[in-house]
């Protein structure tokens, strides 16, 4: 089977580190022996914008929607567009339209990335974040009244529905059934948000008679938040609502080193629509131009978008790879953000080499 790749790099840095995740990619196929087939666009970003004053094609669905996965770069230039239009109007359009109802981080220490938490080595941290991506907390219900005036009152409602709960719920239950620990952990707030919270965690348990073999526990997300920083070591999967798992989601890559290297899925599991794969960090208007962009975030993503669609192999050999550059590499090809000399190509060529050398 043909795994069809729609290539949306975007802007800024997104530009310069996308050829570097597209090679490292191509080196995996050609090792494995994976049919991979790359389409680029150029919309999604401000160039794109400046030439037709909006982001997106009006048929950009129709262009997209025949992909299994976009590898998406980053989109911003907040001195050509306001981030608001850029990012509204075009990955978060996205991420609503096709669906893609978990956004999943690896938190993983990788060697050589120097760890902000005290006495932890690579192997110590090494778990999933899976957080609702469509509903919870993030809702457009809600309202304000009597504006400007000292009545004035806002709500914004949580809305959880059975099938969305259900849904993140299963995704996380199985990716912990197919990992070693077989360990879940839900964040909660039940103690204090005391109706949906509640039923989060009834979806939880409920659901956990499906998954014997899956260990379940549940912590408030404010000791969460601590346990994150104080025992990363517990975790295995960790799932959260939108609110919860966007907190998460930061605070678990910024404990294993920089955010600057963490990649982030956005899935639609059904495959009834593509999924997203993308770098965490955005098109650092402040560094781009200059091809010194650190290409892990972008390689790394496209690990991700092997692994999902289970290439095992080559994607646990594209995983290798970038730990033995990053530990191994040495000054000349690590780059500045991480402390060395190189650039985007000096490091992103190391990877490709060391996948080419099997
Ligand atoms: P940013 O992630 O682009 O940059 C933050 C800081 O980290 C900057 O100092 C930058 O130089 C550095 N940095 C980021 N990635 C790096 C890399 N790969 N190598 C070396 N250094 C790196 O976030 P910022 O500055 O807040 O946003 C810039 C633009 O990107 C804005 O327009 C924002 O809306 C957009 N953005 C887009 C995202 C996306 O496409 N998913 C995500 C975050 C921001
Ligand atoms: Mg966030």
């Amino acid at each position: 089977k043909t795994l069809k790749i729609a290539v949306i790099a975007g802007d800024g840095i997104g530009l310069e580190v996308m050829p570097w995740g597209i090679r490292c990619l191509q080196a995996a196929a050609k090792i494995y022996n994976l049919s991979l087939e790359f389409s680029e666009f150029d919309f999604a970003s401000c160039e794109y914008y400046k030439k037709h004053g909006k982001m997106l094609p009006d048929d950009w669905k129709e262009q997209l929607s025949g992909f299994d996965a976009l590898y998406f770069g980053a989109v911003g230039l907040p001195d050509v567009v306001p981030d608001h239009v850029s990012l509204w109007g075009s990955l978060l359009q996205f991420r609503r339209e096709f669906d893609q109802y978990i956004n999943l981080r690896p938190c993983r220490l990788m060697p050589g990335v120097r760890c902000p938490l005290a006495n932890r080595k690579p192997g110590d941290i090494d778990f999933w974040i899976v957080r609702e991506n469509t509903e919870g907390e993030y809702s457009s219900v809600g309202g304000k009244m009597f504006p400007g005036t000292d009545r004035e009152i806002v709500i914004q409602e949580t809305v959880m529905t059975r099938t969305g709960v259900d849904r993140v719920l299963k995704y996380a239950f199985e990716l912990a059934q197919s990992r070693p620990k077989k360990h879940l952990t839900s964040a909660t707030k039940s103690n204090g948000i005391a109706i949906t919270m509640p039923y989060w965690d009834e979806r939880v348990a409920e659901m956990s008679q499906s998954y014997k073999d899956v260990s379940v526990d549940k912590f408030h997300i404010d000791i969460l938040t601590a346990h994150f920083v104080q025992r990363p070591n517990h975790f295995d999967v960790v799932v959260g609502s939108n609110l919860f798992g966007d907190i998460l989601s930061d605070l678990g890559p910024a404990c294993t080193g920089t955010i600057g290297i963490a990649p982030s899925g956005n899935i639609n599991p059904t495959g009834k629509f593509p999924s997203l794969f993308e770098p965490v960090h955005g098109s650092a208007p402040d560094i781009m131009g200059k091809g010194i962009a650190n290409p892990v975030g972008m390689i790394w993503a496209g690990q991700m978008m092997l692994e999902h669609f289970g290439y095992k192999e080559a994607s646990a050999a594209m995983l290798k790879s970038i730990e033995n550059v990053l530990s191994k590499g040495g000054d000349a090809v690590i780059t500045g953000d991480m402390g060395g000399r190189g650039n985007t190509k000096t490091f992103g060529e190391a990877v490709e080499q060391d996948i080419l050398a099997g």
